[in-house]
């Protein structure tokens, strides 16, 4: 099943399993954003609109972008404002938003599906106002070292998502060679223990 049909079949059950990557990307998501202003917002990978909710307390206009129709489609029902647009598209091609559009950018659990790093850091310049922020929250990579990945529970069995491993490298020299600087990195563990492996890296990067 392609990644775009898995979403579409995940998406019924996407907010309420048990999931504790998803619950732990809204708390580095808040944690990390309330610390900055921000007014356009261009999220990447919206799917049901989780962080889409929170960030409406801040944001004064927000495009969410998504290619799965079914996790739209509850993003649609749940976050309904005029602050809001919702466009389904595929974040591997070219973005069809005004540049220079967004002051922040945000991806949540969207780019362990992305192959091609560069050309998202290089959308997101495009897109982001002088000085704009892109914040990353992401399956922490060593997660990924050892087979952690996106996956949900079917009638016939568990559903694994295809994933692309990202190294935290791949990340910073992306995002130096397309005009970003890192403004901050943490890594985010289960129940504040860290003598286990981190469950989420984020990054706050800038334009230059
Ligand atoms: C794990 S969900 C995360 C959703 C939301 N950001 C959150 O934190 O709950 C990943 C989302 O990325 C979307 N996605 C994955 N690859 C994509 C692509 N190439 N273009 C657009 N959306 C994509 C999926 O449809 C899905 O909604």
């Amino acid at each position: 099943m392609c990644i775009k049909e898995s979403y579409n079949s995940w998406a019924e059950q996407y907010d309420s399993n048990k999931n504790k990557t998803r619950d732990l990307d809204i708390k580095s998501t808040i944690e990390t954003l309330s610390r900055y202003n921000f007014k356009n917002v261009l999220e990447l990978g919206c799917g049901t609109g989780k962080n889409t909710f929170w960030l409406l307390n801040k944001a004064e206009r927000i495009i969410g972008l998504d290619f799965s129709t079914e996790m739209l489609k509850i993003a649609k029902e749940k976050v309904v404002s005029d602050k809001v647009e919702f466009k389904q598209s595929d974040l591997n091609k070219d973005w069809e938003i005004e540049d220079q559009f967004a002051d922040l950018i945000t991806s949540s659990l969207t780019l362990e599906h992305i192959e091609d790093l560069n050309h998202i850091f290089n959308q997101a310049n495009q897109k982001l106002s002088e000085n704009g922020l892109f914040f990353i929250s992401e399956l922490h990579p060593f997660k990924q070292y050892i087979g952690s990945k996106a996956k949900f529970k079917t009638e016939n069995g568990v559903q694994e998502l295809k994933v692309f491993i990202h190294h935290i490298s791949d990340y910073v020299q992306s995002a130096e060679i397309n005009g970003f600087s890192l403004v901050e990195i943490k890594e985010w563990f289960d129940e504040q223990s860290k003598r286990e492996i981190p469950r989420l890296i984020s990054f706050v990067f800038r334009k230059l």
